[in-house]
């Protein structure tokens, strides 16, 4: 190692002091780059250029010797970046000589929430400011309210251009009062109000003359005495594992940063999921063994016993344990242009696991302005949505109130990847804890073999009119007369009762299609050879529905007949009316059809009869061993 340099000199003084996260939120115009500039201008310290050139070069990275560690300055946003969630906002540094700062630059428009999210998870307070002319606006209640929901205990209320309303007691008053009205339902700890100019330096760094009537601290004061949280080091420990490092056949560790508590050898730990207990042997780092860790600190912990843990466990304080469930309550807050499906499968990420899930319920959406509770079957960009959710295997986690690493989650999109949503876990729902799936001793494989037939379902999509029930009834035909065992599930017939309740919105249509699979499995399970026949227009739910079934009991029939044919036949006359604005959300017409990728078979009506087409179906089970 080198000397150390004269920054690193500086930052290693800069570790010693407490660290407040905060973020800056408000409208467009409100001055935050003028008082972020200004707090990092008057406290002398600007770092800002070297962050700037870091977010540039992330490779840099991790990398020490002869570079800046700047993980110093900027820990937490690996996490965040490994997340994929970080967008648009900036972190920016500066100290004064009893605190040290983090402040998150968000910008302002119309993806706010997201951005308001990311750099929200981690911070301690927010700066709401407020341009004195205009007062509390809707966006001001918007953010108070995602900030509370975020987890922030501290705000402050920054009233900012006070120059240009002549620096009225009258106004700010008023302004104050106003919002304390609004945020008197969230949960702050602390609310401060303080009169401003960012632009004149009108109490950021000092008190000024010109608001003689203001009793309070200036800005960075406050910022500099604000109670902190109760630190992540006071909560019962957690670490999710990241990784399994396991270099030879002597070694076995289990590497990842504590999301809370603190840790050393001798300690006992529980696998959250598994409840295997052991005891903590060797804390490991790249630096050499450690004699304890924290929070925040990337480790590698090795255990005295050979237990079985895998990425995405959590190791945990056996004395105060996650919750382990497959079901939780949460607060959404939707991110994405397309709106939330109910219903869809989406990859839910969760500290370091990762796990198929479905938001069962949405409970209601919360109107940001007035915190009014309002039914509502989808969520649409920045939307706050209360919702009930439900994963494809059990996870541990905490509630968002007492851990917001172990308790915070976003949603991702199965096909773009993208971050759609991000969630706070309220608490957890037993019901599917407790019920438990009962052993039978009649099974499928007995079913299927009393009948002399391999179960599986036949998949039909494809648009209205393209033939499907008519191929599949054929289907059917042909089954029955060989005395197999069969049973087709129908769009239409289905819709006048099952899914009665359900329309043609998108998020209908998952719904059709979750429960037309969840029947079709049940079907399947009782040893039968499933038809269905549903347009099912999007690729995430036919995915849904292959995943619900065992291997080779899923085939995709994708009846391929061109839009221009199915509205020649027009069997219903739907097209028709969907053409002429009767019907909306027509599938093909005003509503998409997602074209199959991988289809098992397709099926092109316009070059044979749907005799033709079912005999080949048939003749494809046959040879598929289906029919005994
Ligand atoms: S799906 O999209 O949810 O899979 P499903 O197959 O159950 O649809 O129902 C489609 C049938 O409902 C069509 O064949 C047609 O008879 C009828 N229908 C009524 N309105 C619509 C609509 N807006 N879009 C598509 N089909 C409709």
């Amino acid at each position: 190692m080198n000397a150390p340099t004269e920054l690193q000199k500086v930052l290693a003084a800069q570790e010693k002091k407490s660290l407040l996260r905060f973020l800056t939120c408000g409208s467009v115009d409100d001055g935050k780059s003028t008082l972020i500039g200004r707090l990092l201008y008057d406290t002398k310290l600007l770092f800002e250029d070297t962050l700037a050139s870091l977010e540039k070069d992330s490779k840099k990275f991790g990398t020490t010797g002869d570079d800046i560690d700047f993980a110093l300055l900027v820990d937490g946003l690996e996490a965040e970046r490994e997340q994929g969630i970080t967008i648009d906002v900036a972190y920016r540094f500066f100290a004064t000589d009893k605190r040290k700062f983090i402040v998150a630059d968000t910008p302002g428009h119309e993806q706010y929430t997201r951005n308001m999210a990311t750099g929200a998870s981690n911070s301690n307070l927010a700066v709401i400011l407020i341009d004195a002319r205009k007062g509390v606006l809707t966006q001001t209640r918007r953010h108070a309210y995602i900030a509370s929901l975020l987890g922030i205990r501290h705000v402050v209320l920054a009233v900012n251009k006070i120059d240009l309303v002549d620096y009225s007691q009258a106004v700010f008053d008023k302004i104050v009062a106003d919002f304390h009205a609004f945020s008197a339902r969230l949960n702050f700890i602390s609310q401060a109000a303080i009169p401003l100019s960012a632009r004149y330096g009108i109490n950021v760094i000092e008190k000024s003359k010109e608001t003689p009537w203001y009793g309070g601290p200036s800005l960075l004061a406050h910022l500099e005495i604000v109670d902190l949280d109760t630190a992540l080091v006071d909560k019962p420990f957690r670490l999710p594992v990241q990784w399994v490092n396991r270099p030879d056949l002597n070694f076995r560790g289990f590497s990842g940063t504590i999301a809370g508590g603190h840790i050393k050898p001798g300690d006992a730990i529980a696998v959250a999921k598994s409840g295997r207990i052991s005891t903590v042997a060797r804390i490991v780092t790249m630096g050499g063994d450690l004699p304890q860790a924290v929070a925040g600190d990337a480790i590698t912990l090795t255990l005295a016993d050979e237990v079985d843990i895998s990425r995405g466990d959590v190791l945990a304080d056996p004395h105060a344990r996650p919750i382990v469930s497959d079901q939780f309550a949460a607060h959404l807050l939707w991110m994405a242009d397309e709106e939330l499906l109910p219903g869809r499968q989406y990859l839910l990420k969760l500290g370091t696991a990762t796990v198929p899930a479905q938001v069962s319920v949405l409970k209601h959406k919360i109107d940001v302005n007035t915190l009014d509770s309002h039914a509502a079957r989808t969520l649409a960009l920045n939307e706050v949505g209360y919702v009930n959710v439900s994963l494809a295997q059990p996870l541990a986690f905490d509630a968002y109130r007492d851990n917001r690493d172990t308790g915070g989650f976003i949603l991702i999109d199965r096909f773009t990847n993208a971050t759609v949503g991000a969630g706070m876990i309220d608490f957890s729902l037993m019901r599917a804890t407790n019920v438990h799936w009962q052993a039978v001793d009649v099974n499928k494989q007995a079913r299927a073999t009393m009948k002399g037939q391999r179960p599986a379902v036949l998949w039909f999509t494809g648009l209205s009119g393209s033939g499907k029930s008519t191929i599949a009834n054929l289907v059917e035909k042909a089954l029955a007369a060989e005395g197999k065992h069969t049973y087709l599930l129908d769009g239409d017939n289905v819709r006048h009762g099952l899914n009665r309740d359900l329309g043609f919105t998108d998020a209908d249509r998952v719904e059709n299609i979750r429960r037309v699979g969840e029947a079709a499995k049940l079907f399947v399970d009782a040893g039968l050879i499933v038809l269905t026949a549903f347009i099912s227009p999007f690729r995430s739910e036919r995915r849904m529905a292959r995943e619900l079934m065992g291997e080779g009991e899923f085939l995709e029939v994708f009846v391929d007949t061109p839009i221009e044919v199915c509205m020649q036949r027009d069997p219903k006359g739907l097209y028709e009316k969907a053409k002429a604005g009767k019907i909306k959300n027509f599938t093909g017409i005003d509503s998409p059809y997602e074209l199959p990728e991988r289809a098992d078979l397709t099926i092109r009506t316009v070059e044979a009869t749907p005799e033709v087409h079912a005999q080949a179906i048939v003749q494809y089970l046959r040879d598929g061993g289906y029919l005994g």
